[in-house]
């Protein structure tokens, strides 16, 4: 009887042991390739474009020998940039082509920045390429720019460093971020607007399209007694929305609404993607990411 017990478990464990084989031979198992994609909204601005640039090349080097890839959210960008002869992918696609090329673990970097609608359709999508058949073995999607108290403290402390030289406590400072009525993540452009004023009562947030607008601190500008204004974007670039809603000649753009309560007014055309210390938290989120690897 126990003879029997025996044989029948080598029949079992040879029996498994074929299947292994079977998959490896039908090449369900590759080794392990890594690559981390890079997702942003997109830009045709160029000189928006050399911040992403800059960034690609700062990925690089701190993931020395990784493979790096792009993909663009944005639509409207991918179109028009396509006409310009320069062919950026989705996100999608990218990782449908990494996907094709074997590759077994990815780190997507969302370069948004707070937890929002982009994101997490992003991270939807990024999760279903590791549960098709053929698809990834890990697929992991590093947070955006703001998504823990301790990422708005640190980005408000170096935001502040490098704000321009000239300007003085008594002046305002007013970012802009994007915002959003969709997403309960606009209320992290509140949050910061609490974090930059513990640390500097000038320095505010508000946003073109969420809570707070302009309107809402408009009383607060005007009370504080300033004289000065500079505008910063919080946003990865200085794009279409700070070149035109936060700096340009509009009547309804930021500068002209403070220049029209006797404000002078400082554009400052530099996104959250030229400081290389803000940059790195983005990175530390992708290597929190990569490290799982
Ligand atoms: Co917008």
């Amino acid at each position: 009887m126990r003879k029997v017990v025996h044989v029948a478990v080598i029949v079992v464990l040879l029996g498994l042991f074929g299947l292994n084989n079977a998959f490896a031979i039908h090449g369900k198992e590759h080794p392990k390739k890594k690559a981390i994609l890079l997702v942003a909204f997109g830009t045709s601005v160029p000189e928006a474009q050399k911040v992403y640039e800059k960034i690609d090349e700062k990925v690089r080097q701190a993931f020395s020998g990784e493979e790096v890839r792009w993909g663009y959210t944005s639509d409207i960008i991918r179109s028009k940039l396509a006409k310009e002869g320069k062919s950026i992918d989705s996100p999608e696609l990218a990782l449908a082509k990494l996907m094709e090329e074997n590759y077994t673990h990815v780190a997507v970097l969302s370069l948004h920045t707070i937890p929002g609608a982009e994101f997490h359709d992003l991270n939807r999508n990024a999760k279903l390429y590791g549960q098709m058949a053929g698809g990834f073995e890990r697929i992991l999607v590093a947070w955006p720019l703001l998504s823990s108290h301790e990422d708005m403290v640190k980005v408000a402390e170096r935001i502040i460093k490098h704000l321009p030289a000239e300007r003085k406590p008594e002046e305002v400072v007013l970012l802009m971020g994007h915002g959003t009525e969709h997403h309960p993540a606009d209320a992290v452009y509140a949050a910061m607007n609490q974090v930059f004023q513990g640390m500097d009562s000038n320095v505010l947030v508000a946003t073109v399209e969420g809570y707070p607008a302009l309107n809402d601190l408009l009383p607060q500008i005007e009370k504080s007694g300033a004289q000065k204004a500079y505008l910063v974007p919080l946003m990865l670039v200085a794009g279409d929305h700070a070149m035109n809603d936060m700096a340009g000649d509009e009547p309804d753009s930021w500068k002209s609404i403070l220049e029209a309560k006797g404000l002078q007014v400082v554009p400052v055309l530099k996104g959250t993607g030229e400081y290389p210390e803000v940059v790195d938290v983005w990175l530390d989120h992708l290597r929190a990411a990569f490290s799982h690897f």
